[in-house]
């Protein structure tokens, strides 16, 4: 009985659907005209899915084909892949297709394309084998009469969608498919995002705008952004997503809250996701009645059993839920003295009859950790704590682990947890949103950073056991593993806060799908798919995007020391210090004499010996442990030397220098794309890379300035502490500016601003120029607080020559690194005598602050 349902299971993975070269009347459902009526002008929120109309050169490789559509079976995700194939060939090539569904059981066919007058449909001309796994597809052209048709099948109807999308992203990327015969299996099955969005509609850690989901305690009435996230995340393969915050509102499973999760879900399945949702540990306490959690409780026990059995009643096709617990003071198993493994299994039992899984997370550690003990160790907690339990959790529980052992810093080894947990399903935890890079103000491409990760040999079973391979099952026996994204999207266009931020979402999804693709076959695709194919545009992002994260190490936190940000604060502004000195445990240690934590097993924390034997020896030794890991492992001298034969310090000095030039030279290259895309977007993106310059310069001056100081080291090439042609506002003739302190005092020139405490009227601060006659830039370097828009005049000799308002919302209302942003104005010409006024007119919070100018020749520009 069993062998033949399985039969008939397989019967279904013959072809799920086709494309063939054919003329049909065009029917064009009415998503596809309201969704592309002007294709020039793409949707900003379909991101990579805007397909930009293709040049004439290039459409004319598809000139044979037309837009017949054609579905074989009646499912909803046939319904998308053929709305789908029908969207991209209108974006892309001007044709309308008509879509057909075929009422054959079972198989779906789609012609797509085809040349003019040939019979429709073409039968199916290969089989998906037996053994494929769910949601790989084949993509094929076949000879048909004498012309070909295009054949996409899949494994399932969910692999036909993505073949669809295959086909899609092809077309608009100009490639040709008159020849197509590609396998496509993906390399993990679990491929989820995971949304930390409030029930009120905020989001922790989010920068795009407010929640795509709640609103007000509710699932928003209008969820069309909804749709258009879901076919984002299926047109890369997603297919998982739990869309609320891991710090869970026990809410979230209350019985009004359920049936309105299933509005979301209904959406989601028409594009094979399935909902997800975090849970609180708490809940049966909370909403439930009881009064325990205590997860071996016989009543605790049975409420999660009947929590299940309500959402599977109206989500029959709920993936599970994601549990935080014992973490940042959320409640777990430890309150009522239970191991991980009885907190999990106790979840994970309720959701398996009904096939869900629970994602455990492995980000527990305590942060209230004694900082004066020097064996002490947040990275050590997750191995500590999980590795003793491991065999024991049920088979639908997956240990969900951060990619490294602290927080999503700009640079950690791999967890040494990957390698430790033979006889558990993990997936790796991948954080999308850019809490500690950049907060989606400064653009750091993701990729390269997580194929360091997920390349790393482990060495777990001898060589040739990377974290991906390890987290997808392919080393240790596993059901089911794979990739979670930290996504964080919301309501604005972009997405993510950035309209390049979108091509980590994109990266994420195509990683989870095959992690062997490279960083820049990635950020090519995505560019392509979001601007076009124009080469000037391809090669600007593509570089762009290829070596920010490089660059954003570079300027932030060097050499493992973490990220050097607020970490007491909003994770955004460099903050050295803010790291030390508390519970938290992301320390750095430096202090006058050198940086650096020593985990070694034989002077320090002990944590390198959580690797393998030979990962363990690598990182033990100061002489093999690679350059940009080594203030993570060991604490050095700032004059050690380092494998590049530069000192500690002198690389903290230099790196900052090349970052924050790299950061600058990007928004001057963007320039050259004035004309070539979008304009909105165009400025937009400009916008953001002169902010950044601007930013990167922040973080290179107080970074070096922290690290001079407290070195007592000079730089040997004499940047630090060298600025010529600025001038402090302390230092300009004031009138009304009065100082204030800026903390952390790095942050701002000799840690004090000027601010204007003005309640009416305006201050100024004046300097006389008195360098050589020429052309300079001028840079302004003032505090935009979050809590009113304060405006400013920039006069030359009287004359105004600059104006503008400080209206970004830049995360802070203080005073300090996060406010502190540049106006630059270039070009002018300047003469001894000079008189530079800048006029500062305060609103609402905002005190229209200043630190400094610096007058920079136009050629150093
Ligand atoms: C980070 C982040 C928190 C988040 C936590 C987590 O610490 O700052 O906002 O809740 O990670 O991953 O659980």
């Amino acid at each position: 009985m069993l062998r033949s349902t399985f039969r008939h299971l397989l019967a279904r993975r013959i072809l799920v659907f086709f494309f063939v070269l054919t003329a049909l009347i065009a029917v064009s459902t009415p998503y596809l005209a309201r969704a592309h009526d002007s294709p020039n002008v793409p949707k900003r929120e379909d991101a990579w899915l805007s397909y930009p109309r293709l040049d004439a050169q290039s459409a004319a490789r598809y000139a044979s084909l037309d837009g017949g559509v054609f579905g074989r079976g009646n499912s909803k995700l046939i319904d998308t892949a053929m709305q789908e194939v029908g969207i991209a060939l209108w974006a892309s090539l001007g044709r309308r297709a008509g879509l057909e569904q075929l009422p054959h059981a079972m198989n779906i066919d789609i012609r797509v394309v085809g040349k003019k007058g040939m019979p429709s449909p073409a039968p199916p001309s290969f089989a998906v084998p037996e053994n494929f796994p769910d949601d790989s597809y084949i993509l094929r052209t076949v000879p048909n009469g004498d012309g070909a048709t295009v054949q996409v099948g899949g494994a399932n109807d969910r692999g036909a969608l993505y073949g669809a999308f295959a086909i899609a992203r092809k077309i608009a990327m100009g490639e040709p498919i008159d020849h197509l015969d590609e396998i496509h299996i993906p390399y993990a099955k679990i491929r989820w995002t995971n949304e930390w969005d409030n029930l009120d509609g905020s989001i922790e850690r989010g920068y795009g705008g407010r929640s795509i989901f709640f609103e007000g305690g509710a699932v928003r009435q209008d969820l069309s952004r909804v749709r258009n996230y879901a076919r984002l995340l299926a047109s890369v393969g997603i297919n998982g997503c739990a869309i609320n915050n891991v710090n869970a509102d026990p809410k979230v499973l209350s019985s009004e809250f359920i049936p309105q999760l299933a509005r979301v879900a209904a959406i989601f399945r028409e594009y094979g996701i399935q909902l997800g949702v975090s849970v609180n540990f708490a809940s049966p306490k909370e909403i439930g009645g009881l009064d325990t959690f205590d997860p071996l409780d016989p009543k605790v026990i049975d409420w999660w059993a009947k929590k299940a059995d309500e959402i599977y009643a109206v989500i029959p096709d709920f993936g599970g839920f994601v549990l935080k617990a014992d973490s940042e003071d959320r409640p777990g198993p430890a309150t009522y003295h239970r191991t991980a493994v009885d907190g999990a299994n106790s979840l994970a039992r309720a959701l398996k009859p009904h096939g869900g899984v629970l994602f455990y997370r492995g980000f527990v550690y305590n942060h209230h950790l004694d900082w004066h003990d020097m064996k002490a160790d947040r990275a050590r907690a997750a191995y500590d704590i999980f590795h003793p339990l491991d065999g024991q959790f049920d088979s639908n529980v997956i240990l969900q682990i951060k990619n490294g052992p602290i927080d999503f810093q700009v640079r950690e080894p791999a967890s040494p947890l990957f390698g430790a947990m033979t006889k558990t399903n993990q997936a790796i935890e991948l954080q999308i949103t850019q809490e500690y890079l950049g907060q989606g103000r400064h653009v750091v491409f993701l990729p390269p950073m997580w194929k360091q990760t997920l390349d790393f040999d482990m060495q777990a079973d001898g060589p040739g056991t990377p974290v991906k391979a390890i987290v997808t099952g392919k080393v240790f026996p596993s059901t089911r593993g794979g990739f979670v994204g930290v996504s964080n999207v919301g309501l604005d266009s972009t997405w993510l806060g950035n309209y390049l931020s979108a091509a980590n979402l994109y990266g994420f999804g195509r990683l989870a799908w095959d992690p062997n693709l490279s960083a820049r076959q990635i950020a090519d695709e995505w560019t392509r798919l979001t601007f076009g194919n124009n080469p000037d545009v391809v090669n600007v992002v593509v570089g762009l995007q290829t070596s920010s994260w490089k660059e954003y190490e570079d300027y932030t936190g060097p050499l493992g020391a973490g990220t050097l940000t607020a970490i007491a604060g909003d994770h955004y502004e460099p903050s050295v210090e803010s790291s030390e000195r508390n519970g938290w445990g992301q320390w750095h240690r430096a202090d006058a004499n050198g940086i650096g934590i020593d985990r070694t097993v034989k002077t320090g924390t002990g944590y390198s010996g959580q690797y393998s034997p030979s990962v363990a020896a690598l990182f033990e030794s100061l002489a093999t442990t690679p350059d940009e890991l080594l203030l993570f492992f060991h604490h050095v001298p700032y004059t050690y030397t380092l494998h590049s034969g530069r000192t500690v310090i002198q690389h903290i000095y230099d790196s900052h220098y090349d970052g924050a030039t790299r950061a600058e030279q990007n928004a001057v290259r963007w320039k050259t794309l004035n004309g070539k895309m979008d304009a909105g977007i165009y400025s937009a993106i400009l916008g953001r890379l002169e902010y950044q310059a601007g930013a990167a310069e922040l973080w290179r001056d107080a970074i070096c300035d922290w690290f001079y100081k407290m070195s007592g080291i000079p730089d040997a090439q004499g940047n630090v502490g060298n600025h010529p042609g600025r001038v402090a506002a302390a230092k300009m003739t004031l009138d009304g500016y009065t100082p204030v302190n800026v903390t952390p005092w790095e942050d701002a020139t000799d840690g004090k601003a000027m601010e204007c405490d003005r309640t009416a009227g305006a201050c100024t601060a004046e300097w006389k120029f008195n360098g050589a006659p020429g052309i300079y830039t001028i840079n302004v370097r003032y505090f935009d607080q979050n809590d009113g828009v304060a405006s400013f005049t920039l006069k030359l000799n009287g004359k105004q020559i600059g104006a503008w308002e400080a209206s970004d919302t830049l995360p802070s209302k203080q005073i300090d690194g996060s406010s502190s942003t540049r106006y630059q104005l270039a070009g002018t010409t300047l003469n001894p005598g000079d008189a530079i006024q800048i006029t500062g007119t305060p609103n609402g919070g905002d005190k229209a602050a200043l630190d400094y100018i610096e007058i920079v020749p136009a050629a150093q520009q």
